[in-house]
């Protein structure tokens, strides 16, 4: 199992798109994949008809048990997506209780991690949609990971939460102790024709180097269009100049992380 987290403290700079079309190529692969919503908006969960504010069984239920999870819970949270290959958890939005609620908990920041471990053997692939709040959720998403991808938009204001999202996990890994999580800044809705998408693409390449990828996700309505089908763009629209550029961002991070050996999340240790 492969586990990636999608996280910026930003709203709206693709986070659920990037999981969604990515989860979406990786399942057109023949891979097991599982998406996993940890937003307590719920959009992930929308995007495949689903209402976060009615749905019975949701990852809110993974952290109703002290910060242990039940052996066959995870599975029972599991569905079907209508898609092949590609199964959602499903976020509900009693998610946003939590913050206030597990305050001092102590094991409130591994129940990812143990639940994934639980499904270690059903899914080559797990993608976690976060919200941009940093809290319990955040915590136990960047705990779980392998690999932090954070999607930052190409315009200015959107380079102050990269600087804020880079702070979080500076902070949420040396409270961890354990290995710096690898991650990869992904420039999205990228419009060559706007100096501010050239410009602010420049600063960030020149402020974080080798962190960031090395192309960009274009503007490309065909990504709202998916979203209102309820398909993956990569289903909807497969040869759209958008679905092109996630085909070949998912190829470099993983010969990236091939090239690197990816360290083990605590959800692999607890296993190993
Ligand atoms: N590359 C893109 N080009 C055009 N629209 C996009 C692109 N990526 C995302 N969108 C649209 O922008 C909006 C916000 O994207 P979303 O993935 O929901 O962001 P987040 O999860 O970070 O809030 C959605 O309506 C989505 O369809
Ligand atoms: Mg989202």
């Amino acid at each position: 199992m492969r586990i990636w987290a999608v996280a910026n403290q930003k709203g709206g700079v693709g986070k659920t798109t990037t999981v969604v079309t990515l989860g979406g190529l990786l399942a057109e692969q023949g891979k097991r994949v599982l998406l996993m919503d940890l937003d307590p908006h719920g959009s992930l969960t929308s995007y495949f008809g689903h209402d976060p504010d009615t749905l019975g069984a949701t990852a809110f239920d993974l952290f109703q048990h002290e910060g242990k999870v039940p052996e066959d819970l995870p599975g029972q949270l599991v569905m079907p997506t209508g898609f092949d290959n590609l199964s959602l958890l499903p976020a509900s939005s009693a998610l946003a209780t939590l913050e206030r609620r597990m305050v001092g908990v102590s094991g409130m920041g591994l129940v990812i991690s143990r639940t994934l471990a639980l499904l270690w053997d059903d899914f080559d692939f797990v993608l976690i949609d976060n919200s941009p709040s940093l809290g319990v959720l955040m915590i136990n998403s960047l705990a779980a990971a392998q690999h932090l991808l954070i999607p930052v938009q190409t315009e200015f204001l959107a380079l102050k939460g990269l600087e804020r999202m880079l702070h979080t996990l500076q902070m949420v890994m040396r409270s961890q102790q354990g290995n710096a999580l690898q991650y990869t800044i992904v420039p999205t809705m990228f419009d060559r024709r706007t100096q501010a998408s050239i410009k602010s693409l420049h600063a960030m390449q020149r402020d974080h180097g080798d962190q960031v990828w090395r192309f960009a996700i274009p503007v490309d309505t065909r990504f709202r269009d998916a979203s209102s089908a309820g398909k993956p763009a990569s289903v909807l629209a497969p040869g759209t100049h958008g679905v092109r550029a996630y085909r070949r961002l998912l190829a470099d991070i993983r010969t990236r992380l091939q090239a690197a050996g990816a360290p083990l999340s605590a959800a692999a240790k607890k296993l190993a």
